[in-house]
C-alpha cells in the first residue's frame, strides 16, 4: 500500500512516525474514517466538518487544509486502486520535544497526520445475511465521545470481551440506558418507530446517523430520538447499528435474547438499500 504521512506518499513499509508523537504517547489525536464505494468517497464533507470540530474543540490545528486532505483523499484511492473499503485518517498534536502533559505551543509544533487506505467489502458480508450478536457492557469512556479521538482502549477491551463471549459486538450502557456501539450508533424499531439516542457529549455524532435518519424521514418512517434500555431493546421488533463502513447492520441477538424473528430486519434492510443508492 501507499500511505500518506505528514506530506509525503511513500510504501507503509517506509512510512514512519517520531516516538515523540503525542498521538502514539497520550492519544492526543484525532480521527476519521470515510467510506469508499465504487472508487467513490462517501459523504466526505460530513466528515471533514466533524474533523474540524474535533480539533476546534481540542484546540488542535491540522497541518493541511481541507481542500488539500480531500486531494490526499484521491490520490490514495488512485495510487491503491481502491474500490471498496475506506480510508483512515488521523491527525495529532504532533511531536514535542519530550513527554509532556501540558500541550505544545502550536506555533512551535506542527501536528502530524497519516492516512492509509483499506480494503474492505462492504456491499455483502455474512453479518448482514445473519445479523450481529452483541453483548452489552458499562461505559466507562470519558465524557467527551462526540471527539472523535483516537482513545479506544476500552472500545477494544469491550470487543474483545464480546468475542469471548461469542459475540460479534459490544453496546456501552450508562445510568441504565444504552449509549452507542463500540465502533457504531444503534438503534432499535418498535411498531414501525425508529428510536436511537438523541445526540450529546454522550456519543459521537455519526455521519452515517445523520443520513440514515434524513433517509427514513424522508420515506416517512418514524423516528424517536431519545434513550433506551437494554431490555427495552430485547423486546424491540428490530435493532441495527450504523457506521460508515458498515452503513446499517442488522443486530440480531443482545445479551443471549433474541431480537425480533432472531433475522435481519426490513427496517434496517431498506435504509441501507436507500443509503447505498442515494451516497454515492
Ligand atoms: N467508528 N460511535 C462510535 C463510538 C464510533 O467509533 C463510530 C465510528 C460511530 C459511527 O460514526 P460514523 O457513522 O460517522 O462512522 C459511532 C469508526 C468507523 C471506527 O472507529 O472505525
Amino acid at each position: 500500500r501507499t500511505v500518506y504521512v505528514n506530506g509525503e506518499y511513500l510504501p507503509e513499509t517506509e512510512a514512519k512516525v517520531s516516538i515523540f508523537d503525542r498521538g502514539f504517547l497520550m492519544a492526543d489525536a484525532v480521527y476519521e474514517v470515510t467510506s469508499v464505494l465504487g472508487g467513490k468517497l462517501l459523504d466526505f464533507q460530513g466528515h471533514t466538518a466533524r474533523l474540524q470540530r474535533s480539533l476546534n474543540e481540542l484546540q488542535m490545528i491540522s497541518p493541511v487544509t481541507m481542500d488539500e486532505l480531500l486531494e490526499i483523499h484521491h490520490q490514495l484511492i488512485e495510487k491503491n486502486n481502491l474500490e471498496e473499503g475506506g480510508i483512515y485518517l488521523q491527525v495529532t498534536r504532533g511531536a514535542g520535544a519530550d513527554r509532556d502533559f501540558v500541550w505544545p505551543d502550536p506555533e512551535e509544533v506542527k501536528g502530524g497526520i497519516v492516512l492509509f487506505t483499506f480494503a474492505k467489502k462492504i456491499t455483502e458480508s455474512k453479518s448482514l445475511d445473519e445479523g450481529i450478536k452483541v453483548i452489552s457492557v458499562e461505559d466507562l469512556r470519558w465524557g467527551r465521545r462526540d471527539i472523535k479521538t483516537t482513545q479506544l482502549l476500552y472500545p477494544s477491551f469491550a470487543k474483545m470481551q464480546a468475542k469471548k463471549a461469542g459475540a460479534t459486538d459490544a453496546w456501552f450502557v450508562e445510568d441504565g440506558f444504552v449509549t452507542e456501539g463500540y465502533a457504531n450508533n444503534v438503534y432499535i424499531v418498535k411498531d414501525g418507530v425508529i428510536i436511537t439516542r438523541q445526540l450529546s457529549n454522550d456519543i459521537l455524532h455519526g455521519i452515517t446517523r445523520a443520513a440514515i435518519l434524513k433517509f427514513a424521514k424522508e420515506a416517512q418512517m418514524k423516528v424517536e430520538e431519545r434513550p433506551f434500555t437494554i431490555e427495552e431493546a430485547q423486546a424491540a421488533d428490530e435493532a441495527f447499528a450504523t457506521s460508515a463502513t458498515g452503513f446499517s447492520q442488522p443486530i440480531v441477538e443482545i445479551d443471549g435474547v433474541t431480537v425480533g424473528t432472531g433475522k435481519p430486519g426490513p427496517v434496517s434492510r431498506r435504509l441501507r438499500e436507500i443509503y447505498i443508492a442515494e451516497m454515492p
